[in-house]
């Protein structure tokens, strides 16, 4: 199946459930267009510039396969769908103006294409546009949606500050990826199912697979970061910036001298010249096979979360999530 503008090829065994699932996404596509097409110029410019650019569609993509956990028809499940996807690029606009990223979707990012306000406004217009959707859909998924986004905003923020001495590198920056990534395809599992009708276990058991593959997913997207060139992203935006990922932290922790190079170039921002050298030695050291190993983990429980579903096609393209999941950073 080939969602967005075909930068995610995930085959579900199931032809027919993948047909099913591309029509309804694009609907969600012209609800997308729907939701920034508004008067004000440059809004309406800035804001269709990144869902025109592509993307993934992985959240959507999610939410409408959890929805056949139930009944697949019922309304509610479109529209949060676009709503979290909108949340989603919103938290996009604002990471690239944190992150000075100036390519996103093999785009220009906007505070690139334009500047840090008129990204970090568009990004305030896509999360109005989400509440306002989220509005329709009631009171618990107003809430939902906002314990959601407050925990990806923990996570984004702890990402910025030192770690405290208490917690062990590795264990910290796993709670901050679940936070800042887990959390909202978290939500974006969970409102398939209840919108769906599904039952109070079959609907917590989706909102877990959705947090442990949200987890997964950002792992596999930072070993992307470090070994391709090839994500509509620049490579080495995290190590640029200073920002940890899990190869760096492995990197750091590691002691072996033949990777003292690597330890003192990764250990703060890397200077703009030294990047292809921290690239190639990251590419070429354990740190990235160590998080090649946790990004199995997590594949593995989610996929043990999935197998405890009731038996269905919605079950078995979950399991064909975490088999992408592993492919992707190949
Ligand atoms: C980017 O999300 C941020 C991460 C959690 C890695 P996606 O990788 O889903 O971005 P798009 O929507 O496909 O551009
Ligand atoms: C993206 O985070 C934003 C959220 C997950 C909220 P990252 O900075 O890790 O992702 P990319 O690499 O820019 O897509
Ligand atoms: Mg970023
Ligand atoms: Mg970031």
């Amino acid at each position: 199946m080939t969602t967005g503008t075909g930068q995610i090829s995930l085959s579900f065994t199931d032809g027919e459930f993948s047909e099913r699932i591309r029509e309804r996404l694009e609907t969600v596509e012209e609800h997308l267009l729907k939701a920034v097409d508004t008067e004000q110029p440059l809004l309406r410019q800035s804001g269709s510039h990144l869902i025109n650019a592509g993307g993934k569609r992985f959240r959507p993509m999610l939410t409408l396969t959890c929805a056949h956990l139930g009944d697949p028809d019922r309304p509610g499940i479109v529209e949060s769908a676009v709503a979290l996807e909108l949340t989603h690029l919103a938290t996009l606009y604002h990471d690239d103006v944190m992150d000075e990223a100036s390519v996103r979707r093999g785009a220009a990012s906007a505070n690139a294409r334009w500047d840090n306000s008129v990204a970090i406004l568009t990004g305030d217009y896509l999360f109005s546009q989400a509440a306002q959707i989220m509005a329709e859909l009631g009171p618990e998924a107003v809430r939902t949606q906002a314990v959601t986004f407050a925990r990806l905003v923990r996570g984004q923020i702890n990402e910025t500050m030192p770690r405290p001495d208490r917690f062990d590198p590795v264990e910290w920056h796993l709670s901050i990826l679940s936070e800042k990534t887990g959390s909202l395809i978290a939500t974006c599992a969970k409102f398939g199912a209840w919108f769906a009708g599904a039952d109070a276990d079959t609907m917590a058991t989706a909102e877990k697979f959705g947090e442990v593959i949200g987890v997964a997913f950002q792992i596999a997207d930072d070993i992307i970061d470090v070994a391709s060139d090839h994500s509509g992203k620049t490579p080495g935006t995290d190590l640029l910036e200073g920002v940890p990922t899990l190869p760096v932290i492995y990197a750091l922790a590691g002691d072996d001298p033949a990777e003292a190079r690597l330890r003192e170039l990764v250990a703060g921002p890397v200077p703009e010249d030294d990047l292809r050298e921290a690239l190639e030695l990251l590419r070429a050291s354990s740190a990235l096979d160590d998080a090649r190993a946790t990004l199995r983990r997590y594949q593995e429980r989610a996929r043990t979360l999935a197998a405890s579903l009731p038996d269905g096609p919605a079950r078995q393209a979950l399991v064909d999530i975490c088999d992408y999941m592993i492919q992707r950073d190949a």
